[in-house]
């Protein structure tokens, strides 16, 4: 049975409280999230000698949640992944975007939902839902969102993310969430080029050296984005792929398989945790934390270094707004965003 605590945990710079919960379950299994952005700070499980492993990046105060420059644990929108030239057209209407990745717009804006304080309440069942209103012209979209997501932690060790949004006007909508895991331990200095990956997909969307897609899709056969069976993630990463070049490692897109029953499960062959995703989405983006450089100190004063962390952002695919022939993230009053992911720990 999950029990979930509170606490206060600093102030934004605005003067808004900033609030820690911990989930406990009965599976020795422990999440600490907070308010601002939604975040996963903490993601503790046990090892395969039972000891509490703490496998996600994070900061260890509140306030730097607000600047949270890589995005950790937090949940991203109003449109998580890149949109080209940071503009896209509704109904024949052009919307401009904060272009703040190049010539491009990422992850909903330096203004987006991963360094916003969401409202928070603890439900009856032991869940924990997270709120917050994106009104009309928020970051340039259009369209007044009501956004809510629900973390439910059970005792057979998943963490199920819940995401709401409904919408009074057309829009488009694409949230994830942005949590780095490193399963041999956060804070142990390590990457997770040895990590044995394994995801259940066919394609990847090819994209061009800035990370947008091309529109075309490639077949992983025989090349680096193979992982429809179990395979480091380090084997195939220096090698002379240009995609892989370009984005200094994986940060693409990867088009799951329907049907398949998870879309990735990853293990560290040092602890033996073992980590399941499933969701309903049909895409995932895989980050290797290439853009760590060490300049940013995580929990328990760790610099974070290139690829101590993974991502595993289900999603939409990247650009969708401007692909019409890509899966839609266009909701109506009619027709709201229901989506979940679940990841689940084990050990082998
Ligand atoms: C996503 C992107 C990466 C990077 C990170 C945040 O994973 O695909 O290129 O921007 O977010 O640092």
């Amino acid at each position: 049975m999950t029990k979930i605590s509170q606490k206060a945990f600093g102030m934004t710079p605005d003067k808004k409280d900033i609030v820690l919960f911990t989930l406990w379950n009965g599976g020795g299994m422990k999440v600490e999230i907070i308010n601002i952005g939604a975040a996963v700070v903490s993601l503790t499980v046990p090892d395969k000698d039972k000891r509490p492993t703490d496998v996600a990046l994070g900061f260890s105060s509140g306030k730097e949640y607000v600047t949270n420059k890589p995005y950790f644990g937090a949940v991203v929108g109003r449109f998580a992944n890149r949109i080209k030239n940071g503009e896209f057209k509704l109904d024949g209407k052009t919307y401009r975007l904060e272009k703040n990745d190049g010539n491009h717009h990422l992850h909903g804006g330096n203004g987006g939902y991963a360094k916003k304080p969401w409202d928070y309440s603890i439900n009856a069942d032991n869940t924990l839902t997270f709120a917050l209103a994106s009104p009309d012209g928020d970051e340039g979209y259009p369209g007044d969102l009501k956004i809510r997501v629900t973390y439910e932690l059970k005792d057979d060790n998943s963490l199920t993310l819940r995401y709401e949004a409904e919408t009074k006007s057309k829009t488009i909508c694409n949230l994830t969430n942005h949590c780095y895991f490193n399963l041999n331990g956060c804070g142990s200095q390590t990457t997770v080029l040895n990590h044995i990956m394994r995801i259940n997909a066919d394609e990847i969307t090819d994209a061009d050296a800035e990370l947008i897609p091309t529109g075309k899709f490639t077949g992983v056969s025989g090349t680096p984005f193979d992982f429809r069976s179990e395979k480091a993630i380090g084997k195939d990463i220096s090698g002379d792929n240009p995609l892989i070049k370009a984005a200094g490692g994986y940060d693409h897109n990867y088009v799951l398989n329907p049907g398949a029953p998870f879309a990735a499960r990853v293990y560290s062959p040092e602890t033996g945790i073992v980590m399941e995703v499933e969701t309903d989405r049909p895409g995932m983006q895989f980050y290797t934390g290439n853009f760590l450089d060490g300049s940013v100190t995580g929990k328990n004063g760790i610099r974070h270094e290139k690829q101590s962390g993974f991502c595993l952002e289900t999603q939409f695919y990247p650009d969708t707004p401007n692909r019409p022939e890509f899966p839609s993230c266009v909701i109506t009053p009619d027709k709201p965003l229901k989506t979940f992911t679940t990841y689940k720990f084990s050990v082998r």
